[in-house]
């Protein structure tokens, strides 16, 4: 069926660094439903001619193999539109409702890729031009919220205009292949099921981690910090796909009780667990690869004296019969050693050895990125007698090689779905906001510590954080992967 897709932000960072390259992959792969319309609004005094042009010429940032062709771009080009929109002003809304009746496309999705404060005055406004319908659909990118009030104002506002069903909350995590993968692992084999719990698994540790500073987003960044950038939304998502238990069914609503329910179960923090179990850092200067870079604090558009934390590392449980006593340790950061996203699952140690030397746990480490794959870390012996030590060995499968020629990106699946209506890889308001009162108490001890003199612990550019975090898990008797 005939759609339009409205891009509010139309000439933003994300309309051309991620949703229109991202689009062009859908259309050049044929997925794009036929008969689109594609319409960007910004204030920018433009007209389609010169929208195209000047998209054209964004398209060449990106990287070649998913650039267009000058043909691809002049056929892609045909659906994109372009129209002048003050986003204060009520009649701009009546002209965009107007445009999209010119013909009855089902469905129109409106993505907000504007700054989340404009979030609550679009969507009473595009209310208030009727803009609501059930065809609708409106598309909201992160942050959703600075903490759990702005969060559930933004979230009330949605509401009162738009159903539930309508709304599309992006995290784009959900939209990586490797992280839906994780689905399939957990639900679409009976191998691990029934080692999925705390009888086999000694400690789960999830780690996001980025060789990049801040670069040029350090005004964003500052009123930000890690906790809510990275691991109120991406983290948790993953441990609740870790975690979750079954869904009865594949689908949206389903995956998200499910998810909502292991998001209730996480140890709230106290005070005392937030000094305890939760590591700050702020990276110093250092070295990136064989490059020397600035600290944060040297960053530009980052403050003076700013105690914004660019890592964190903490410890949680999921207090229910499953994971009862399993930590589950989150770690993310910007400048640290490399750019690496993953999970492992360290298993239990046998209960009796009967080999000689040190038998290390089994451990399944689920690479999310750079590399999309599996690796299963075993013990095996070589043959060399009795008294040979066991030597480690591990199954490795990656799934870029596996599925190189279907794999979709996160941008261009998740708008995929968002048009052809499928909510499964979309945040629901609820978990959204039960993710915002697990971290509160944790930004609210930060901000009475940073007025104590306390603040964030320094780390060297290029390493893996504060050496606070590795005690955190030494505390239990563990490491982090990369120190074993
Ligand atoms: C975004 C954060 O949500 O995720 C960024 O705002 C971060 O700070 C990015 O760099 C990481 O995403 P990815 O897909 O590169 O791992």
């Amino acid at each position: 069926m005939a759609f339009d897709l409205v891009f509010f932000g139309g000439t933003g960072d994300l309309t051309w660094r991620k949703l229109m390259p991202a689009l062009f992959q859908a259309f050049r792969h044929g997925k794009l439903p036929p008969d689109g319309r594609i319409l960007a609004v910004a204030r920018d005094e433009l007209n389609d001619e010169r929208y195209r042009a000047w998209l054209k010429e964004r398209f060449q940032d990106v990287v070649y193999a998913k650039r267009p062709t000058d043909e691809e771009f002049e056929r892609f080009a045909r659906l994109v539109h372009y129209r002048r929109m003050d986003l204060s002003q009520p009649d701009h809304y009546r002209h965009l409702r107007d445009w999209l009746a010119e013909r009855a496309s089902d469905p129109v999705v409106l993505y907000l890729a504007t700054s989340p404060h404009l979030f609550t005055v679009v969507c009473e406004q595009l209310g208030a031009a009727g803009l609501n319908q059930p065809h609708v659909r409106v598309v909201l990118e992160k942050p959703l919220g600075h903490d759990l009030q702005s969060a559930q104002e933004i979230n009330r506002v949605v509401r009162s205009v738009f159903a539930e069903t309508q709304a599309f909350r992006i995290d784009h995590y959900l939209g990586k292949p490797s992280v839906q993968n994780l689905m399939a692992l957990r639900f679409g084999n009976a191998l691990f099921e029934p080692l999925w719990r705390r009888e086999s698994i000694a400690n789960i540790q999830i780690t996001l981690a980025e060789d990049l500073g801040v670069g040029t987003r350090g005004d964003f960044y500052d009123r930000t910090g890690a906790l809510r950038d990275m691991i109120q939304n991406h983290a948790l998502q993953l441990l609740t796909m870790i975690a979750m238990e079954p869904p009865s069914r594949n689908d949206a609503d389903a995956i998200r009780d499910e998810k909502l329910k292991v998001l209730r179960s996480l140890k709230p923090f106290t005070e005392d667990s937030v000094a305890r179990d939760v590591v700050r850092g702020q990276y110093r200067r250092g070295m990136s690869g064989s490059q020397a870079v600035p600290g944060y604090l040297d960053e530009p558009k980052v403050p003076p004296g700013s105690k914004t934390e660019t890592f964190v590392a903490l410890r949680t449980e999921v207090e229910n019969w499953r994971w009862a006593g399993v930590p589950f340790y989150l770690r993310t950061g910007k400048r640290l050693a490399t750019r690496d996203a993953q999970i492992v699952v360290n298993f239990r140690a046998t209960p009796h050895s009967i080999f000689p030397g040190v038998n290390a746990p089994n451990k399944l480490v689920i690479k999310l990125q750079p590399e999309d794959g599996l690796e299963l870390h075993l013990l095996a012996a070589k043959g060399a007698g009795l008294q040979e030590p066991l030597t480690p060995v591990f199954l490795d499968l990656d799934f870029d090689k596996a599925f190189a020629e279907n794999r979709v990106g996160a941008y261009e699946r998740l708008l995929i779905d968002a048009l052809a209506g499928r909510l499964n890889l979309f945040v629901r308001s609820d978990e959204q906001e039960q993710a915002w009162r697990w971290v509160e108490p944790v930004l609210d001890a930060w901000t009475r510590d940073n007025g104590a003199g306390g603040g964030p612990r320094a780390y060297a550019a290029g390493s893996w954080g504060p050496p606070a975090a590795s005690a955190l898990v030494a505390r239990d008797g563990f490491v982090w992967a990369e120190e074993q």
